[in-house]
């Protein structure tokens, strides 16, 4: 081996075993059961089921850190996902949305679960439990579409009348 080649190769491994040392904080912040997104939307037990398996682990604070987010830089790399997941859409501060977000984040829900993009595909090659099949993908979708329209679980109303048609005005 040339000189050099091992000069760049010590040092290469002398990051590595340094940045082992910053560790990421594991530790996830409370979650106040009143506001979580499963207990206000009531979802379904098997949409409810395929959220807690494909989503809640980013979108949530009930994030699991498996072993390998000890290894740096991938711990840094997941947590950035962690990061950017909750703040686009957190499952755990549900209840602090208003109405007009909510209805926002269920129209990209569908999108996002639709086009393929979420769960996204890294996550899914570690977490083979959250892959979806399409039958999958055309439930979580239909029901965010519904919600976004603000039901399903609201009765229909199709006895409520138009009271202005009839009136001149
Ligand atoms: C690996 C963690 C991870 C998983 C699992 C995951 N997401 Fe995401 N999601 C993200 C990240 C990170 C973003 C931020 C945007 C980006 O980087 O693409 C995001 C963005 C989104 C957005 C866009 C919100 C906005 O305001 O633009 C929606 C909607 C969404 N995810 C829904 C879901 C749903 C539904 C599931 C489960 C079927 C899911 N995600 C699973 C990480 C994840």
């Amino acid at each position: 081996m040339k000189k050099r080649t091992k000069t760049i190769l010590l040092s290469l491994l002398a990051v590595l075993v340094v940045i082992q040392f910053f560790q990421i904080d594991k530790t996830n912040p409370e979650s106040d059961p009143a506001k979580d997104f499963i207990t206000l939307e009531n979802p379904p037990q098997e949409v409810g089921e395929l959220l807690k398996n494909a989503c809640y682990d980013c979108h949530s604070h009930s994030t699991e850190y498996p072993w390998y987010t000890s290894i740096q830089p991938v711990g840094w790399w997941i947590r950035s996902h962690y990061r950017g997941a909750r703040q686009h859409l957190n499952y755990a501060t549900w209840g602090d949305y208003d109405a007009k977000k909510k209805a926002h984040k269920f129209e990209e829900m569908a999108e996002e679960v639709k086009e393929g993009e979420m769960p996204m595909i890294s996550y899914t090659w570690m977490h083979p439990e959250a892959q979806l099949t399409d039958e999958q993908r055309q439930k979580l979708v239909a029901w965010f579409a519904a919600k976004e329209k603000g039901g399903p679980e609201l009765p229909d109303s199709p006895d409520i009348q138009d009271d202005h048609e009839g009136h001149d005005h």
